[in-house]
């Protein structure tokens, strides 16, 4: 006799047997398994000719690693706890953000649009950046902040031949051998009419004193030796204002030194991971109060 059962989705089915739906739930799954192990197939046979798409998969998995390692263990809270993750998703807006541009070395897309909705949102009078290369990251500073915010931008020599880092470390140098320091620069600081300042220098040995107190929002970018991003901290925590916010770039277990040193200051500093980007996070009036 024929009888009517209901799927998982609230759908209705009319058969002859009870184990219709459980035939249809394993032929979906079986089905589905069996689609996966073909595309990873043809993704492997393809990959052989064609090795950055194999080099794009392991970097996914490597990235999702990452994540899962940064939500498992340490002190780095979630950002999604923070004040201003509320008010960011409340305030539904658009920012501005070109993917394309993006290239290695440089912060991510879906890094550039988080940077770019976070300084829009910050609206910030000052921004001081560490670690200018290309400028993809200062081009979404410039784009996103208000006409009268000022970005200084600090990047090491141009000639490489002048760069003699204090930090004698194996690590700090490495970090640097592979950038291109001629690379152009994705905006014209003398169109920007004084917005942007473009600074010179080695961020280990750079008077940060003139900007002591007066700096809304830092981003560092720059060398990711333990020492150096030690160092860039302490200067970006002298610089910033009451109001002010410090984003570090590539808080993964890939950059062992900013992996280490985030996770130190988060002893006594409320930090926090932004999901799906390599970002910590600081922001100096929301400390004292811990929910
Ligand atoms: C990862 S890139 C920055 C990318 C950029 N923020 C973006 O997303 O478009 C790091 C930059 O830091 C610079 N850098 C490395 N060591 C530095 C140091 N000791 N002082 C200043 N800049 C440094 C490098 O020259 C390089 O241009």
């Amino acid at each position: 006799m024929e009888k009517t059962f209901a799927m998982n989705d609230g759908t209705k089915i009319r058969s002859n047997s009870a184990l219709t739906p459980y035939f249809l739930k394993g032929y979906y799954y079986v089905f589905r398994a069996f689609k996966f192990i073909i595309i990873s197939l043809k993704v492997l046979a393809y990959g052989i000719f064609h090795p950055s798409v194999i080099f794009n998969f392991l970097f996914g998995v490597v990235t999702e690693i990452a994540e899962f390692h940064k939500r498992c263990g340490g002190r780095v809270r979630n950002f999604r706890e923070a004040a201003l993750y509320r008010d960011l998703t409340a305030a539904v807006r658009f920012f501005k953000s070109n993917c394309f541009n993006a290239d290695f070395g440089t912060i991510r897309p879906m890094e550039a649009q988080v940077l770019a909705a976070v300084a829009a949102h910050l609206r910030p009078k000052t921004v001081f950046e560490m670690g200018t290369y290309t400028g993809f990251s200062t081009l979404h500073l410039i784009e996103n902040t208000p006409p009268d915010t000022v970005i200084y931008t600090l990047d090491l020599p141009q000639d490489k031949a002048e760069i003699v880092l204090r930090n004698d470390l194996h690590e700090a140098h490495r970090d640097i051998k592979n950038i291109n320091l001629n690379a152009r620069r994705h905006f014209d600081a003398a169109r920007e009419g004084g917005r942007v300042v473009e600074l010179f220098g080695d961020t280990m040995t750079f008077d940060f004193s003139p900007y002591y107190g007066k700096i809304d929002f830092v981003f560092i970018d720059a060398n990711h030796s333990y020492l150096y991003v030690k160092s860039d901290t302490e200067n970006a925590l002298r610089m910033l204002s009451a109001r002010g916010v410090i984003l570090w770039h590539d808080y993964d277990f890939i950059h062992p030194g900013v992996f280490k040193l985030i996770n130190e200051i988060a002893r006594d500093k409320r930090i926090y991971y932004i999901e799906r980007t390599r970002y910590a996070l600081y922001i100096k009036n929301a400390e004292g109060v811990r929910p």
